[in-house]
């Protein structure tokens, strides 16, 4: 199995730390173990998101200048068993070369079943150490065409990076948004504008959002964790319908 997995996007604010930690508890829920590494130097929010933000103390730089086992960096998320976080050099200056990151993830995804990269915005530093480490990426995009512009880029760079298995998350679907932007005629129209095979559709969803940005479990029952639960079962391998998002 590909375990170790590189959340990016073009643009920023799409919803990749979002994705990554439903995508991270779905996995647990399916009775994995599952490490998330921020790789956003400087504007990490995994720590945030996990509930660990108040008592980490080490993370990823400390790890790579060898003032700490990789070990004593890994916090476990405060509200789900199972799930783990690595967090972010606190300033883009400790930014980890792509080199370090591949050694590092390689003895790290020993210990997990799955590892979960979370990656800048954009095709930077950031971005290329991420993507060196990962044997696959889920590109997130929101329906939009500036959005889906930025996936072009990304998915570009990801070949150059030789990240060849892609897949797309269409994040923040709402129909009625959807249907009134007339910017896309339907769903297959954004897939093909990509050019990324889809692999999930997240609903626009305040809870999932509330839970994540408040450092709670997101309920099971709400749309984006259900959708979450989805892409973690494609992550493994097993065959699921992608939903019916209605007709345009
Ligand atoms: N499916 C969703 N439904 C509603 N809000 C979402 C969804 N995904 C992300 N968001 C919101 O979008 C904003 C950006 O999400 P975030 O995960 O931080 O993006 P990124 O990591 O790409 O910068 C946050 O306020 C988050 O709560
Ligand atoms: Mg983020």
């Amino acid at each position: 199995m590909d375990s170790v997995t590189v959340i990016t996007s073009g643009k920023g604010g799409v919803g990749k730390s979002t994705v990554a930690a439903a995508a991270g508890a779905a996995l647990v829920a399916r009775g994995k173990r599952v490490l998330l590494i921020d790789c956003d130097a400087g504007l990490g929010s995994l720590d945030h998101m996990l509930g660990i933000l108040d008592h980490r103390v080490f993370d990823i730089a400390d790890v790579v200048s060898g003032a700490v086992e990789p070990a004593q960096a890994v916090y476990p998320c405060a509200f789900e068993e199972n799930l783990f976080l690595l967090s972010a050099p606190g300033t883009e200056e400790d930014v980890v070369s792509p080199e370090v990151m591949r050694q590092l993830v390689t003895v790290l995804s020993r210990y997990y079943d799955h590892v979960l990269i979370d990656s800048p915005a954009g095709i930077g530093q950031g971005f290329l150490s991420a993507a060196a480490a990962a044997q696959r990426a889920l590109v997130v995009a929101t329906p939009d065409p500036v959005s889906i512009r930025a996936a072009v880029h990304t998915r570009q760079s990801l070949e150059e990076a030789g990240v060849r298995q892609q897949r797309l998350v269409v994040n923040r679907f709402s129909s009625t948004r959807f249907r009134a932007q007339k910017c896309y005629r339907d769903l297959d129209s954004v897939i093909d504008a990509a050019g990324i095979r889809l692999i999930a559709v997240i609903p626009e969803d305040p809870v999932l959002a509330a839970a994540t940005l408040r450092a709670q479990a997101v309920p099971q029952t709400a749309p984006g964790a259900l959708a979450a639960g989805r892409l973690a079962a494609r992550l493994e391998g097993e065959q699921v319908p992608l939903p019916d998002v209605g007709r345009f």
